[in-house]
């Protein structure tokens, strides 16, 4: 079965910070994940460049929408990158090939009757480009989230006759309880749902930076239409000469966070039920990244630059971070400190060092080469049951879940080396065949273990595989035992070197 993984498009309005990052590494995770299953995947993220709030920020900074859009979505592709990323395309919504799939769709979605004239009124955000019905706003009729007073818009545009979609919609959330993850998430679409779903408006007659509408050449489309099929779109142009739509479509998972549930678990759905498109298996929804208990964003300020943190202590102890800090799925806060003592302790002191102090044992006391010898019963029963269990998080999205079953062995192997005393046994020559078993359960513990951890920190469990003389990263052979004696290790640079020293 083909995976298909998407992260949210990111608006080119202003620069990446830590929360774009954090859903991008979410995304690399489960893509890295299911290669190392064996299947054939597909991981698209890109950026969102049309819209009002692009056109907004543009004008207020002397350049046109599309000068800001390059300038920006450079600085998207370098984050990708940055965090280690393995996108196989990023798409930009200001490609003519997207517009042209775009005008395709959505003229089958009006050619079936879905779509009718009309007048809009109401409360208008300009930066979440959105129009808000009186219940969403909050005191001084102002936008919840980014707090600036609104205005009553009026204005003449195409509808997407949404409320036509109620029925199918909830009939649809009954038939795939699996829709949205996690259940809470679920039962908050669902509810917005049953509430009454009102026709919204699918084009613009005010701005001109977007799609234009094939049957109406004054207005152009709405920009979270334009923006949803990107998932869809990008299939089409993705591979030079080759259509990948068939192949991959329809989506495994769409990943993003609670902020965009609305649009990805109602309206896309229904936008696709009307386009005759089949839907998305799944939409995974995240927490918020917190600062000092606030959702880190733009608007408020309190960003984090993930530039200078990967900078400091590299990718693989940012995703390891974000990952094992704030439980995927909820919101959790992130701290300087907390970054350090997890690096310190985590990383360092139990991966980092067990890593090296194992190599080490084994360079002097058995000239480099891994024992052949049995592992103690407790050690493979510890082991025995993991990368099934790892595999089952993983298929529920529950990637800080997964990171705790491996870590268990991380401490369990760590245990192991404090109660056997390999430099004791060294010592004793009767303990020799001891001494095998302990240097090869470690060897092959810390195999296995990295094989699990490598799609959190593939640099770090690359290295140390390659240490530890295997090149395999695929999960075919992440099966305590079944790598046994003979490899010949070399030594190893500290994975995650004391901070001060990385800095220089
Ligand atoms: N352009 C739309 C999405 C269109 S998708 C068809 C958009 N862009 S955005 O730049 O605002 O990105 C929002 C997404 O960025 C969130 O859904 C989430 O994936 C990520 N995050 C931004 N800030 C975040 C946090 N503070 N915490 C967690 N995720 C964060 O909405």
């Amino acid at each position: 079965m083909p995976f298909y993984v998407t992260t949210p498009i990111y608006y080119v309005n202003g620069e990446p910070h830590l929360g774009h990052a954090y859903t991008t590494i979410a995304a690399d995770v489960l893509a890295r994940h299911m290669r190392q299953r064996g299947e054939e995947v597909f991981f698209l993220t890109g950026t969102d460049e049309h819209g009002e709030p692009v056109a907004l920020a543009a004008e207020k900074q002397g350049m046109t929408p599309r000068e800001l859009a390059d300038k920006n979505a450079e600085r998207f592709k370098a984050v990708s990158k940055l965090v280690n990323a393995t996108n196989d395309f990023f798409i930009r919504t200001s490609d003519p090939r997207h517009a042209e799939k775009v005008q395709e769709v959505l003229q089958r979605v009006y050619d079936a009757g879905h779509v009718y004239q009309g007048t809009y009124e109401g409360f208008y955000c300009p930066r979440c480009a959105d129009f808000k019905s009186e219940a969403e706003l909050i005191e001084g009729n102002k936008c919840p989230i980014h707090l600036i007073e609104l205005e009553r818009e009026k204005e003449d545009n195409w509808f997407f006759r949404l409320s036509a979609f109620q029925e199918p919609l909830e009939r649809m959330f009954e038939e795939r309880p699996d829709w949205v993850i996690p259940r809470n998430r679920y039962n908050e679409a669902l509810a917005f749902i049953r509430q009454g779903l009102n026709d919204i408006s699918l084009t613009r007659a005010r701005i001109s930076w977007g799609v234009s509408v094939p049957w109406d050449e004054d207005q152009v489309f709405y920009v979270w239409f334009d923006a949803l099929l990107n998932y869809y779109t990008a299939l089409s142009f993705a591979r030079d000469g080759e259509d990948l739509t068939d192949r991959f479509w329809p989506a495994s998972v769409h990943v993003m966070a609670k902020d965009i549930l609305k649009f990805h678990t109602v309206f896309w759905p229904a936008l696709l039920m009307a386009a005759d498109i089949e839907l998305p298996e799944r939409d995974f929804v995240h927490g918020y990244l917190l600062m000092d208990e606030h959702k880190m964003s733009k608007s408020l300020g309190n960003v984090v630059d993930p530039f200078k943190i990967v900078e400091l202590y590299g990718a693989d102890a940012l995703r390891y971070y974000l990952l094992r800090e704030v439980s995927f799925g909820q919101d959790g806060s992130i701290s300087t400190e907390g970054f350090e003592r997890r690096y310190t302790s985590d990383l360092a002191n139990e991966y980092g060092n067990l890593a090296s102090r194992s190599l080490a044992m084994i360079a002097k006391y058995r000239d480099g080469t891994v024992p052949d010898a049995e592992a103690p019963s407790e050690i493979v029963a510890a082991f025995a049951e993991a990368p099934a269990r790892v595999v089952e998080r993983f298929d529920g999205v529950e990637l800080t879940a997964a990171l705790e079953e491996i870590w268990s062995l991380v401490r369990r192997l760590n245990a192991f080396v404090q109660e056997e005393e390999p430099w004791q046994l060294v010592k004793d020559e009767t303990q020799s065949d001891r001494l095998d078993s302990a240097l090869y359960t470690l060897a092959e513990g810390l195999r296995v273990l990295s094989l699990l951890l490598h799609p959190f920190m593939p640099d770090a469990t690359t290295k140390l595989l390659r240490a530890l003389g295997q090149d395999d990263t695929t999960l075919r052979t992440a099966r305590f035992g079944s790598v046994g004696g003979g490899a010949r290790c070399a030594a190893l640079e500290p994975l995650f070197p004391r901070v001060e020293a990385a800095a220089d």
